[in-house]
C-alpha cells in the first residue's frame, strides 16, 4: 500500500517534472513531502480552472434568474395612471416595448427579438399583489391554469364604468334610418336621453382639457361606427364654435350652443326621440391619443399588467361595450381561432397577400371588465377550466351540450359572478415554446349565462396577435408607414383610424 502510494506520489511528481529520485527511506519521505508540495502547486493550478469554471457557473445561474425575474410574473409592477411607467420598460429590456407616436417602431427589433410575456399563475387560488394605480395596489387571484384565468376585483371604479358606459351609450345612439322605436325601447333609452348638457360636454372633450376643439366634433362625425350625434346637434355645435373667436368652446359656451340645438327637439319631443335608436347591444370605443381618459387609462393598465409591447396593444381592436338584458345570453364560444393555413387574421390582413383565405379573428387575451353587477344571473362560465383532457365528445354529458350556456349555465367547472369594477384576464392562446403565440388553448372555452334579473354591462378588450409573427412585423411596419404620412399631411389630431384597419368594427 505504502509503496504503491509512494509511486503515485512519484509518478505525480515526476509528471511535474522533478528528476531527484533518492531511494533512502528518509529521503523517500523527504521526497515524498517535496512531492506533495509541488503537486500541491501543480493542483492550485487545477484549483485556479475550477474555481474560474465555479464562477462562470454562478455568473450563468445569477444571469438566468435575472432573466427569468424579469421575464415571468408581473411582481411589483408599477406604472403611472398614464403611459406604463420607465420601469417597466426597464424591466422589458429584453422585450422591445417601442412607443406607438414613434415612426419607426423598432419593428426589425420587435419581429427578431419575439417575445410575449405571460403572467404566471403559480397554482389555483394563488393571490398576487399588482400596481395599477399610483395610490393602489390590486389583488390578483388566479382561477385556473387551463386556460389561464386571473380575477381583478376593482380593477376599475364605479366611476370609471359609469364613465365607459356612457360613452357607450353615447355611442349608441343612433339616427333611426327604418324604424320607430317601440315604447319599451324608447323606455331603456331613457338614460341615453338623460344625459346632461354637462356630461354631454364631458363625453365630447376627448383630452379632457375642458374645452371643445374643432376636431373632437368632427371625430364623432367621422368615426365608423355611428355619426351618434343627431347631425342638426352636429351642425348646430359646429356652427357655435365657428362663430367663437377662440376656436374653442368652453363649457358655458356649450350650454348655449347645445341647448340651442335641443331646443327643436323639445319641441317636438316624440319626433326628435324616435330619431335616436339604440341600433346594436354593443359598440366599440378607440382608446388611442385623444380619446377620453378613462379609456385611455385601462388600456395603459392593461399593457402594465400584461406587460405586451405597447404597439401591439395599441394596434389592437378598440373597447367593445355589451349590454345585456332579461334573457341574454351566449353559448360557449372561444375569443380567437386556431392558427391554419387556410386562415389569416382580420386584424393583419392588410399586411398579407392572401386574400383569398378565410378571414378570422386572432386574439392572444381576453379582458373582461364587469361594468355593473347584475342581480341574478350573467355569469361568465368556463365549462372545462382545468379539466384533465379536453374531449369535444366531453362536451356533451348526459345528452346534455356543455356548449349550450343557456341550459348547462350551472354545469360550468368555473361560474364567474358580474360585480362592478371587477375584471377577468385570460389567455386564448398557448405560447409556442419560443415565446410567441402557439395554439388555441381549447380550455379558454367560456360562455354566458341568461341574465335572469337586471343589465349587464361588460366591456371587452381583446389583444391581437398574428401567429406568423413575420405578419404582424410587416403589419406594424405598414401602419407606422400610414402614420407618418398622416402626420406629414399635418393631420397630427385624427386618431389612426381603426375603422381603416378594422372595417368589420
Ligand atoms: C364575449 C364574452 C363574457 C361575458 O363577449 O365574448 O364571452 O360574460 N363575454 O360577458
Ligand atoms: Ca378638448
Ligand atoms: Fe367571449
Amino acid at each position: 500500500m505504502e509503496d504503491s502510494l509512494e509511486d503515485l506520489l512519484e509518478q505525480h511528481g515526476g509528471d511535474c517534472g522533478d528528476e531527484d529520485q533518492p531511494s533512502a527511506p528518509e529521503a523517500k519521505f523527504r521526497s515524498s513531502r517535496m512531492n506533495i508540495q509541488r503537486s500541491s502547486v501543480c493542483s492550485r493550478a487545477y484549483f485556479v480552472v475550477v474555481m474560474v469554471f465555479f464562477h462562470v457557473y454562478i455568473l450563468n445561474v445569477i444571469g438566468l434568474l435575472l432573466y427569468v425575474h424579469y421575464n415571468n410574473g408581473p411582481g411589483e409592477l408599477v406604472s403611472e395612471d398614464g403611459a406604463p411607467s420607465a420601469s417597466i420598460s426597464d424591466r422589458g429590456a429584453a422585450l422591445p416595448h417601442p412607443d406607438p407616436a414613434a415612426s419607426d417602431l423598432h419593428v426589425e427589433d420587435y419581429s427578431q427579438s419575439v417575445g410575449l410575456p405571460r403572467i404566471e399563475g403559480i397554482r389555483v387560488g394563488h393571490v398576487q399583489q399588482v400596481s395599477l394605480l399610483p395610490d393602489r395596489t390590486h389583488e390578483m387571484r388566479t382561477m385556473s391554469l387551463k386556460p389561464l384565468l386571473f380575477e381583478i376585483p376593482g380593477f376599475l371604479s364605479e366611476e370609471e364604468c359609469r364613465v365607459v358606459v356612457q360613452l357607450a351609450q353615447l355611442k349608441g345612439l343612433m339616427a333611426s334610418q327604418t324604424t320607430t322605436p317601440s315604447k319599451e325601447q324608447e323606455e331603456s333609452n331613457q338614460p341615453l336621453l338623460s344625459l346632461s348638457t354637462d356630461e354631454v360636454f364631458s363625453l365630447l372633450d376627448l383630452n379632457q382639457d375642458g374645452l371643445l376643439q374643432h376636431e373632437e366634433i368632427v371625430s364623432h362625425s367621422r368615426s365608423q361606427d355611428g355619426t351618434w350625434l343627431n347631425p342638426d346637434n352636429l351642425r348646430q355645435i359646429l356652427t357655435g364654435l365657428e362663430a367663437c373667436p377662440t376656436g374653442t368652446l368652453t363649457l358655458e359656451d356649450f350650454r348655449l350652443v347645445y341647448d340651442v340645438s335641443q331646443r327643436p327637439g323639445q319641441q317636438q319631443s316624440a319626433k326628435s326621440r324616435s330619431q335616436f335608436k339604440q341600433r346594436n347591444k354593443n359598440t366599440w370605443l378607440y382608446q388611442g391619443p385623444g380619446s377620453h381618459h378613462v379609456l385611455q387609462s385601462l388600456r395603459n393598465r392593461l399593457i402594465s399588467l400584461t406587460r405586451l409591447p405597447s404597439t401591439l396593444v395599441g394596434l389592437s381592436e378598440p373597447l367593445q361595450v355589451i349590454r345585456y338584458e332579461n334573457g341574454d345570453f351566449s353559448n360557449a364560444h372561444h375569443d380567437s381561432s386556431p392558427p391554419q393555413p387556410e386562415t389569416t387574421c382580420t386584424h393583419t390582413r392588410m399586411a398579407g397577400n392572401k386574400s383569398a383565405l378565410t378571414e378570422v379573428s386572432c386574439r392572444y387575451l381576453t379582458m373582461l371588465f364587469y361594468l355593473s353587477s347584475v342581480e341574478e344571473g350573467g355569469e361568465t362560465t368556463f365549462p372545462v377550466a382545468d379539466n384533465r383532457t379536453y374531449e369535444e365528445q366531453a362536451l356533451v354529458q348526459d345528452g346534455v351540450d356543455l356548449t349550450d350556456t343557456k341550459e348547462t349555465c350551472g354545469r360550468g367547472n368555473i361560474r364567474m359572478k358580474p360585480s362592478v369594477g371587477t375584471a377577468l384576464l385570460w389567455y386564448n392562446h398557448l405560447s409556442d415554446g419560443r415565446g410567441w403565440m402557439g395554439e388555441l388553448d381549447e380550455y379558454s372555452l367560456h360562455g354566458e349565462c341568461p341574465v335572469k334579473r337586471g343589465v349587464k354591462w361588460t366591456a371587452n378588450s381583446w389583444v391581437n396577435v398574428d401567429p406568423d409573427h413575420q405578419q404582424q412585423a410587416r403589419y406594424q411596419r405598414l401602419v407606422a408607414k400610414r402614420q407618418q404620412a398622416k402626420s406629414g399631411m399635418e393631420e397630427h389630431y385624427q386618431p389612426l383610424s381603426h375603422s381603416d384597419l378594422h372595417q368589420d368594427l
